[in-house]
């Protein structure tokens, strides 16, 4: 599904350069829930920019379902952020103007598709994460987690290979955190959706089939969670003080 093969990536300032990933390797697969992590500053938003083609890198190969997303011109990059790629923001990103019903759709509205498979579409995510209901509702007249699930919604609707997310539960108290894991775990359980997720939080990370651990840019442990969920966060929580330093920062 997602391969991503020795990927080096630098930023260069005037005289400086500052190697960020040195060498990262993993694959995963369709259905596979993965969440990065690691201390502050080891690279875990420089990995998922170079995933969604925001950002180049300097070596390495990302494919993307078989296909290098290498050397593509900046509107085949577009094309693939829009059909195959969806968003979770640490925002959620609501348009207020919008009714729930028309932010779900709004990136079949920028890809100018059919009408009536596209309110088909909208109305099967509401009916899987339970918002049916509100869809005539405006962002500030719904709940927090209605509002995280309206957003996972709407990454879901272009029927993407891959939802990225960077600290999307990073400024929410714990029930909202449980609300926006809670719509990715039924986004992977009834749409087998792949789900790549930052996070800096353990027990977000424990509901995961995997985890990767970034140290210094490098991978410094590969994850799977063979066991009960929270003998998953007992691993996490000891390999997470292994790497010592700061891993509590909420950037
Ligand atoms: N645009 C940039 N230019 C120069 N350095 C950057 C840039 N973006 C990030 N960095 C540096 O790269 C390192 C990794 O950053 P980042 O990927 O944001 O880490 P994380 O998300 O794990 O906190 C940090 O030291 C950061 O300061
Ligand atoms: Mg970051």
């Amino acid at each position: 599904m997602l391969q991503v093969k020795n990927l080096y990536k630098s930023y260069r300032t005037k005289d400086i350069q500052y190697d960020v990933l040195k060498n990262v390797s993993f694959k995963i697969n369709k259905g596979d829930f993965v969440a990065v992590m690691g201390s502050s500053g080891s690279g875990k938003t420089t990995l998922l920019n170079s995933i969604s083609g925001f950002i180049p890198f300097d070596k390495g190969e990302i494919l993307l379902n078989e296909s290098n997303i290498v050397n593509l011109k900046e509107k085949e990059i577009a094309n693939i952020r829009n059909k195959k790629l969806g968003f979770v923001f640490q925002d959620f990103m609501l348009l207020d103007g919008l009714t729930i019903f028309e932010n779900i759709c709004l990136p079949q509205i920028i890809s100018s598709k059919n009408v009536a498979s596209m309110e088909a579409s909208a109305n099967k995510l509401c009916e899987i994460f339970g918002i049916s209901h509100i869809k005539d509702k405006y962002p500030a007249e719904i709940s927090g987690g209605e509002k995280q699930r309206t957003a996972v919604a709407r990454a879901l609707i272009n029927n993407p290979l891959l939802i990225l997310a960077d600290e999307p539960t990073g400024n929410l108290d714990s029930k909202s955190s449980r609300a926006v894991i809670d719509a990715f775990i039924r986004a992977k359980n009834k749409l087998s959706a792949t789900i790549f997720m930052v996070t800096h939080d353990s027990f977000s990370a424990s509901f995961c089939d995997k985890v990767i651990v970034l140290k210094d840019g490098k991978i410094y442990k590969e994850l799977n969670k063979n066991s009960t969920r929270s003998e998953f966060l007992d691993l996490l929580l000891k390999t997470l003080k292994e790497l010592g330093g700061d891993n509590n920062d909420n950037e």
